[in-house]
């Protein structure tokens, strides 16, 4: 059944989400520019991604997943990406210890700009003006003007991404990943945390580990892999203009790639398997994303798994589960239950942010004990089904905003007003991201030590 996929064949179907571009020939010229700007990311470092995803799919690893709901040109910055990547590698450390198994680290960074709106109107007070969607579109600015999709800002994003990634890399590569550093922010973390107490015996554990390690002449001038990382890049695939633009051929293996970021994933509000955005997915050889949210019938994954991953690929295809704190249990084992049945190879990640969004003081919020209450159900349920738990996929940012409620600080509804700095929705803050990280680790040990005692009798 499967037609004939080029890099534009998404052209010839029904599409959801897409801007109102008042000059289409302003449009095709800087399509037609980036299509000859240089790739951001090579086919070998998607094929790593996959390779490690495989292990995930197996059993063998668990992915970390995360960054900006969307990235913005006013926040483009050193500092903030420092700090983003300085969480993030703390948090990968944490969740490598508690799950013992090695973390895949996946940013929604250097490429995360576009984002999908449920109205495509924005109303305030008499005046409608069209819903901003992302950077890479349009402003946020509630003015006629910033509102007007303007291309040259793909071009803006193009140019972001590319400088973000050659930080990020450098940092991966040059020393500022150490494996010491990242323990020694830890330690501070937990030092100053109100939870300090409960913190403590896994970061402590963690020190006496590096400390044998270091006695034992383990140390990161003699084993490289000690001070650098892999890490990869991430987004949703929806402006597909832009995507096809850096869809580029492998000179090695003839194979189509995007090459906006390493992985991309289709969202919950544009997966319909005869659009657009599934067509253009389907084609290119990157690992995928899913987002599976709980209108999405059991046929209907197969379905898409059919389309997305035909040869049943592990790493391929990773499907992200938002369905919110008190619908997990509803949707998520029947699901499971479906590709285990069918036999197919998947990663299942947890994605506890977009299903428990609430309204509080006028700010769009998430409560953090529902975030890790979906997150502990979603572990709850893969080990009641006997699969794996592979990973979390979050929105996070390394500074310290108030914008999700909750966690050790107890941030309240009246605090959300101080540091609400989001361009989209609300992101856990450094701290509460690794909290996050300190409270799953506990847990997978805890699994871990239940296997043990079944399995000794
Ligand atoms: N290279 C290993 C890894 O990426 C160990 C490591 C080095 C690491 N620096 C890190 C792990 C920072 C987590 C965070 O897993
Ligand atoms: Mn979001």
């Amino acid at each position: 059944m499967a037609q004939t996929w080029t890099p534009n064949s998404w052209r010839q179907k029904p599409i959801q989400q897409v801007p109102d571009y008042p000059e289409l020939a302003a449009l095709e010229a800087v399509e037609a520019r980036l299509a000859k700007y240089p790739p951001l990311v090579f086919a070998g470092e998607a094929r790593r991604l996959k390779s490690a995803l495989a292990n995930v799919a197996e059993g063998r690893g668990f992915l970390l997943q995360g960054g900006d709901c969307a990235e913005s040109f006013a926040e483009h910055g050193a500092d903030t990406i420092r700090d983003f990547f300085r969480a993030f590698l703390q948090m990968a450390v944490v969740l490598t210890f508690g799950a013992q198994q090695p973390v895949v680290k996946v940013g929604r960074i250097a490429g995360q700009f576009a984002k999908p709106r449920s109205s495509g109107v924005e109303k305030q007070g008499d005046v409608t003006l069209p819903s901003y969607r992302g950077d890479i579109i349009n402003g946020i600015e509630f003015t006629e003007e910033a509102r007007v999709p303007n291309p040259e800002r793909q071009v803006m994003a193009y140019r972001q991404s590319a400088a973000t990634l050659n930080l990020l890399r450098a940092f991966a590569m040059g020393g500022y990943a150490n494996l010491e550093n990242v323990h020694q922010w830890m330690l501070g973390f937990v030092k100053d945390s109100p939870q300090a107490e409960r913190y403590r015996k896994l970061a402590d554990r963690i020190s006496e580990t590096m400390d044998f390690m270091k006695a034992i002449g383990i140390t990161s001038e003699n084993h490289p892999s000690l001070r650098e990382t892999d890490f990869f890049t991430s987004h949703e695939a929806l402006l597909l203009g832009y995507e096809q633009a850096l869809t580029r051929v492998d000179s090695t293996s003839g194979d189509w790639y995007a090459t906006s970021g390493h992985m991309i994933w289709i969202g919950d509000r544009t997966r319909q398997p005869d659009h657009a955005h599934v067509e253009y997915c389907r084609g290119i050889k990157n690992p995928l994303g899913l987002k599976c949210g709980p209108s999405l019938s059991a046929d209907g994954l197969l379905e898409l798994i059919d389309l997305l991953n035909p040869a049943n690929e592990a790493g391929r295809l990773t499907l992200i589960c938002r369905f919110g704190h008190d619908k997990v249990a509803e949707h998520l084992p029947r699901l499971i239950r479906a590709v285990e049945r069918e036999g197919k190879k998947v990663v299942w990640s947890c994605d506890p942010m977009h299903g428990n969004t609430i309204t509080l003081n006028n700010y769009k919020t998430r409560p953090f004990e529902r975030i890790l209450s979906e997150v502990e159900s979603f572990f709850q349920i893969h080990r009641a089904e006997g699969t794996h738990p592979g990973g979390i996929h979050i929105e996070m940012t390394g500074n310290d905003v108030t914008e999700c409620t909750g966690g050790a600080r107890a941030l309240s509804g009246d605090d959300l007003a101080d540091r609400y700095h989001t361009h989209c929705d609300p992101r856990l803050n450094a701290d509460q991201a690794l909290e996050l990280a300190f409270l799953l680790a506990e847990r997978m040990k805890g699994g871990r030590d239940e296997k043990k005692m079944v399995v000794n009798g």
